[in-house]
């Protein structure tokens, strides 16, 4: 067996594990998500989440990469071939790569994005408005440069007319990932990683301090503090709210990378004694303290500053990216030096972005690699150049990026991560799993966590997607835009493909793999 790449150093593998999860998600997806669902009122599914899934499944998902890895899997048909010595296996692991290579198809779009704007901000191109206590009146100049961007002001019916700068900026920002990933683990991800996250971290902390220190221009009544107090002000009736537990679940699964293929990859380029147990708390709780403490501390507080709760809920609700490409935005360029706050705040996102675009195409790297054993640069720019060619869809047809990200953003990564769990502690077996998780462990999991592994998360997970058949689905597959059947279809297609690869590559391994 060819020696496979490793990570160089400890800290490296823990930045990079740590970008791989710190990401959009933890900057515009959480604010979007708590606000949309009350404050106070998420954060308690969403800390019961990180405790029963998130963190169990981080390190299950660490132990099953590793586990492949020694074997010379770094993506998931071969990592379930290994647990479960049956043909099915592969074909389920082809979820964890066609997943992931589905999400950078328009996630490297939106990180793209934050890099146009980090840059517009430089150079004092986003627009400026006059003080005004009119929420309306403030958001709307910025609303209308997001809208103009990403061109769905101007086009009707099938098409997008994005500016020439999205479509410049997003080759750009492909560019630079395909680059990083040829570089391969050590040389391209872990030295992006050194470098990304403290930046990343540096710019969240200065945002968090002068966004907590704003006074309100507009009325006394509003503040950055109020905007905390609505995180933060526990209230118990969301318990019995499905809907408020599914989208709890779905960000806890979304931030954390889990349920993707993307850290058991990563974790594939571990040695066989490196330690999982510390490690992966330590990753996620970096993406928790990223995401509730940071993430929590800049764009909510700022939009209640400046607009008051209920605006701040309804900015929210109106679109994804409107906390953070517009009030955000709208808020910074009011202050001195807002130039500069917008570039941080754009900069943030886009190394954020960065550290987990190179994480979701990972996974389809390692399998041409492992599986087809093709070299890596090679892969890299062939895989670069299926993404830039698909990116066209979420690009130009209106609606393709949001039904996107439902099947692979919220759909597949549940049941990727049933399906996981049940080979994990149910095929391959508790005692068993338990014994590799601690492999070179430097602390002893609690028993307690034993038993929510093989009962608590695979129960919780099978009820969550009983919960989605019985509320969700009906209605979702009634929705009959061509649009929308065109993202679909094409979905479905990269994942035929995905099979059929897999079944060639597993062919011409026969028994050996
Ligand atoms: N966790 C990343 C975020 O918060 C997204 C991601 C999901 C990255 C799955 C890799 C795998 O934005």
């Amino acid at each position: 067996m060819k020696e496979r790449e490793r990570w160089a150093t400890r800290i490296g593998l823990i930045l990079a594990m740590a970008g791989n999860a710190v990401g959009l998600g933890n900057f515009l997806r959480f604010p979007v998500q708590a606000a949309k669902n009350g404050g106070g009122a998420f954060m308690i599914p969403y800390f019961i989440s990180f405790l029963l899934l998130g963190i169990p499944l981080m390190w299950v998902e660490w132990s099953i990469g590793r586990y492949g890895g020694s074997y010379g899997h770094g993506s998931t048909p071969g990592m379930f071939q290994r647990l479960w010595r049956h043909p099915l296996a592969k074909y389920l692991g082809v979820i964890g790569v066609v997943g992931p290579l589905m999400i950078v198809i328009y996630y490297a779009y939106i990180e793209s994005w934050t890099l146009a704007f980090s840059i517009f901000s430089l150079f004092h191109q986003l627009p400026t408005v006059p003080a005004s206590s009119n929420a309306a009146e403030v958001l709307a100049p910025f609303r209308d440069f997001l809208y103009t961007y990403i061109g769905t002001e101007g086009a009707r019916g099938f098409f997008l007319r994005p500016a020439v700068w999205a479509y410049g900026f997003f080759v750009i920002t492909l560019f630079l990932n395909i680059w990083i990933l040829a570089r391969g683990i050590s040389r391209g991800i872990e030295v992006l990683a050194k470098i990304a996250m403290p930046t990343l971290f540096a710019f969240a902390v200065i945002l968090a301090i002068r966004v907590l220190t704003l006074g309100s221009p507009v009325s006394p009544e509003y503040s950055a503090l109020k905007g905390l107090d609505f995180l933060w002000h526990p209230d118990f009736s969301s318990l019995t709210n499905w809907k408020v537990w599914l989208a709890a679940a779905g960000q806890i699964f979304f931030t954390l990378s889990v349920g993707m293929g993307a850290i058991h990859t990563y974790a594939s380029y571990l040695r066989e004694k490196d330690d999982i147990v510390v490690s992966g708390l330590a990753t996620a709780s970096t993406n928790e303290f990223a995401e509730v403490v940071l993430g929590g501390s800049i764009a909510i507080p700022a939009a209640v500053a400046f607009f008051g709760v209920a605006a701040a809920q309804q900015i929210a609700a109106a679109g994804s990216f409107n906390l953070g490409f517009v009030s955000m935005p709208a808020v910074l360029t009011q202050m001195p030096l807002g130039w500069l706050f917008g570039f941080m705040w754009f900069g943030l996102l886009f190394f954020a972005g960065i550290t987990s675009s190179v994480a979701l195409t990972q996974p389809v790297m390692a399998f041409f690699q492992d599986e087809f054993g093709f070299p890596r640069e090679k892969t890299a720019w062939g895989v670069g150049l299926f993404i830039f060619l698909s990116a066209h869809i979420p690009i130009f047809v209106r609606g393709a990026l949001d039904e996107m990200d439902f099947w692979m953003g919220t759909f597949s990564i549940t049941l990727f991560a049933l399906i996981e769990i049940v080979l994990f502690a149910w095929v391959f077996g508790m005692d068993r799993a338990w014994q590799e998780m601690h492999k070179g462990a430097q602390m002893r999991i609690p028993r307690f966590f034993y038993y929510v592994l093989k009962y608590v998360t695979p129960l919780m997970l099978i009820a969550i997607i009983g919960g989605w058949l019985f509320t969700e689905w009906i209605p979702l597959m009634l929705k009959s835009d061509p649009a929308i059947w065109f993202a679909r279809l094409f979905i479905l297609a990269v994942f035929v493909a995905g099979l059929v690869l897999t079944h060639r590559a597993f062919q011409k391994k026969g028994k050996e793999a």
